[in-house]
């Protein structure tokens, strides 16, 4: 026998059963994001590899180790995209969209990639939705874009959320802070797990993130970036935890957050959910001011984030659905005329399906229940059909011409 083919690891169906619930999500997402003044924008599933390489950065796990990365034909080095932020900057740029009415607001939703070890909550292939505002740096930015994550999620009724803020400062206030850091890492160098002691140089916040024991002492009474903020940048942050506050988002400070991404300046947030194991993160972001010169466009400072779906769903983020209702189930001998009958009603605004399965009358009953169809016609050969009310069990003999124009148009529907 030839091996069965299986989907790739870390990649999965959505079936249908599921896609109500996806499609059910994204609707919320538009609501609330588009009420918000943000507009729909995609960009490629594959863009040039420089982009990321610039622009998430050299020393990220992402760009290191994560990125699905090949050459086309050409030769060229493309990389399915493993975010969304860099790609919406490069947009911006491309686009001249410095030129429109700022801050211009985005949000988008779609596949990302990154060859990450498989497990529960963290696939190779996964669904983002995420929000961009970029042109301004005005702390109500920062405020408003959380509030909208804390909003959507609880919207959503994801369980036990609860949001992260923190602030790293600028890039020259974390110059100062990171040889700090460093210097406290090296005088405990012997302490530090192989990997935190590799990076040192390259990445030495990292360290906040181990779980390695003899790591997460030292990091117990490292030095912390709030004290090393430059004051611009600890108002601009006081003045986001006010704006928050006056909102009355709950939210706690953590000065040890850490993003895997190297594009953020000043306020980072992550919101987790209690619900989830290992992978609790649900979405996450922050301010990345200079991440749009850095590839190649105008200085512009950016503000948004990302929100797996995947992760959404499991913390019972799902919008209460039901699908939708059939009017009317078509059924019995196969011919033009149940086609007709069916377009007819779809014309008029009504929810028709053919019976495609051949089934015997009583079967149709039976697929008419599982439907939750309001009707059923069961064709006759000479122009007329039964039509059955499911609801009330009364049956009446029709003309076929007459079912859409006399009976279903009528109160009953
Ligand atoms: P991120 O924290 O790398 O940020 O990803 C955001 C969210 O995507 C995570 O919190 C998680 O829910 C989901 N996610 C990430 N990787 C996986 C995976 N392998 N499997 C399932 N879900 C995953 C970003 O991507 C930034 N672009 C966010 C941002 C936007 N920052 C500013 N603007």
């Amino acid at each position: 026998m030839t091996d069965r083919i299986q989907a790739p690891r870390g990649t999965y169906d959505v079936l249908p059963d599921q896609a109500a619930a996806r499609a059910a999500l994204e609707a919320h997402a538009r609501e609330v994001l588009e009420a918000a003044g943000y507009e729909r924008i995609e960009t490629p599933v594959f863009e040039h590899t420089e982009l990321f390489s610039r622009g998430v950065g050299e020393s990220t796990d992402v760009v290191q180790k994560e990125m699905y990365t090949f050459s086309d034909g050409g030769g060229r080095s493309l990389t399915l995209r493993p975010e969304g932020t860099a790609a919406v900057c490069r947009a911006y740029a491309e686009h001249g969209m410095h030129k429109l009415a700022q801050p211009v607001k985005l949000w988008y939703l779609g596949q990302f990639f990154r060859y990450e070890r498989a497990q529960a909550g963290r696939y190779r292939q996964f669904w983002q939705v995420g929000a961009e505002a970029l042109g301004s740096d005005d702390p109500a930015v920062d405020a408003e874009s959380i509030l909208l994550l804390a909003t959507l999620l609880g919207d959503l009724g994801a369980r036990g959320v609860q949001v992260r803020v923190s602030s790293l400062g600028r890039v020259e206030a974390r110059a100062v802070y990171r040889e700090a850091l460093q210097a406290h890492l090296r005088a405990h160098e012997e302490r530090l797990s192989e990997e935190v002691r590799a990076r040192i140089d390259l990445n030495p916040l990292r360290a906040f993130d181990s779980d390695h024991p003899g790591t997460r002492e030292v990091m117990r009474d490292a030095p912390l970036l709030r004290d090393f903020l430059e004051a611009d940048d600890a108002a601009h942050f006081a003045e986001v935890l006010a704006l928050l506050d006056a909102a009355d988002v709950a939210y706690e400070v953590d000065p040890t957050l850490v993003r895997g991404l190297d594009y953020y300046a000043r306020t980072v947030f992550e919101v987790h959910s209690t619900e989830l194991g290992a992978q609790s993160a649900l979405g996450g972001g922050g301010r990345y001011d200079g991440l749009v010169a850095q590839i190649g466009g105008p200085p512009t400072p950016g503000m948004g984030w990302a929100a797996g779906i995947e992760r959404i769903l499991l913390a019972g983020g799902t919008p209460p659905h039901a699908a939708p209702p059939v009017d009317l189930l078509v059924a019995g001998p196969a011919g033009p005329l149940q086609f007709k009958l069916a377009v007819d009603a779809r014309h008029a605004g009504l929810r028709a399906q053919v019976d495609l399965g051949g089934r015997s009358r009583k079967g149709v009953l039976k697929q008419a229940n599982r439907l939750h169809a309001r009707y059923v016609a069961w064709m006759d050969d000479d122009g007329h059909a039964q039509l059955k009310d499911m609801d009330s069990g009364e049956q009446q003999e029709v003309a076929v011409d007459a079912i859409v124009r006399d009976v279903l148009r009528g109160p009953g529907l």
